[in-house]
């Protein structure tokens, strides 16, 4: 049986669900506070027997091959639920077949728990602008204050 790295390994092979979702119903980016890496999820809503239940999910992510991984997995995993049962699923709920996320990688499943909580929850969402491309706002970013002054003798 594959250990967790080694299911990791196979879920970057060939990540699911990556990209951008032009008709997503929600969006949701986090950054780790751990390690600076960043996910944005969107979310697409469908009705299924009276029910709204998330018919697609993708991610977009600037993060280590476990966040990748997990994201993949759980991109799959939250077709079909309601927006109720996904807000209940945990970061190691995220990472499903993966197993046991092992300590050092309990912040990368938040990651995409951060990511999924915000898509969820717009209203605790603190950038209000929309949401695209993450790496187009990441090549927008303005300078933060670095100032290069040339040296005169
Ligand atoms: Fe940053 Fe994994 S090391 S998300």
């Amino acid at each position: 049986m594959d250990d967790f790295e080694t299911k990791v390994g196979k879920a970057m092979a060939a990540p699911e669900n990556q990209g951008e979702m032009a008709d997503a119903d929600a969006v949701g980016t986090v950054g780790s506070p751990e390690c600076g890496d960043m996910m944005r999820m969107w979310l697409k809503f469908t009705e299924k027997d009276g029910k709204k239940v998330i018919d697609r999910a993708s991610f977009q992510a600037f993060g280590c091959q476990t966040a990748i991984a997990v994201a993949s997995v759980a991109t799959k995993l939250l077709q079909g639920k309601t927006a109720e049962e996904a807000r209940q699923l945990s970061a190691q709920d995220l990472a499903g077949d993966l197993g046991s996320l092992p300590p050092m990688k309990i912040h990368c499943g938040q990651l995409v728990e951060g990511a999924l909580r915000n898509a969820l929850d717009p209203s605790e969402t603190t950038d209000t602008k929309p949401q695209n491309s993450l790496i187009g706002d990441i090549h927008s970013a303005k300078p933060q204050g670095i100032r290069i002054v040339p040296l005169t003798d």
